[in-house]
């Protein structure tokens, strides 16, 4: 396995959506994300692959606006969790925005998710706020911040 991640493009989209809905109950959808990727300056998607068989791996999405940036959603398939796949998508994560003048990064996580509370935890995030009835199911919102 040798993890490569690249921008996405729009090809992407049908199988994004489909493992967003997949691994994260929900997706932004296949209309917004075309619109993201065609008009948003702001936001920047990426696609972790395998270099060699190009199986998707993963996926994260940031909105930047130095030197604030934001986290819209990250994941690792759930055949590859545990392998450290995280760790290198936040940490190319954290030097693409480090390259824009961040220094700021935010981002929303259920307060029942807890393999995603570690992850975030061990990168030095805490919590610093909830939003109320942040998801779909009406489920709060733990706002976690890191200073890098
Ligand atoms: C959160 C997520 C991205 C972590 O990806 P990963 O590839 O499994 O992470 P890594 O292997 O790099 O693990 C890094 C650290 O995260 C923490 N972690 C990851 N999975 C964990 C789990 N199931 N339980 C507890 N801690 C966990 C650990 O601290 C781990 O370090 P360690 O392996 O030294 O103990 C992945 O679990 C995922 O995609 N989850 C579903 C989607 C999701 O919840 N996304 C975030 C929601 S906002």
């Amino acid at each position: 396995m040798n993890p490569v991640i690249r921008f996405m493009s729009t090809d992407d989209i049908p199988a994004i959506v489909l493992a967003d809905r997949r691994i994260l109950g929900q997706s932004l959808g296949e209309e917004t994300l075309r619109t993201e990727l065609a008009d948003n300056p702001f936001t920047h998607y990426f696609v972790m692959e395998d270099e060699t068989t190009r199986t998707f791996l993963g996926h994260v999405g940031v909105w930047v606006d130095a030197p604030l940036a934001q986290i819209i959603n990250v994941y690792v398939v759930p055949e590859h969790q545990r392998a450290g796949l995280g760790t290198f998508l936040m940490e190319f994560v954290l030097a693409f925005l480090r390259d824009r003048g961040c220094n700021t990064l935010t981002l929303e996580v259920r307060p029942t998710n807890a393999a995603g509370l570690s992850f975030y935890r061990k990168f030095g995030f805490t919590k610093v706020a909830v939003r109320k009835q942040y998801y779909e199911n009406g489920e709060d919102a733990d706002l976690m911040l890191l200073n890098f």
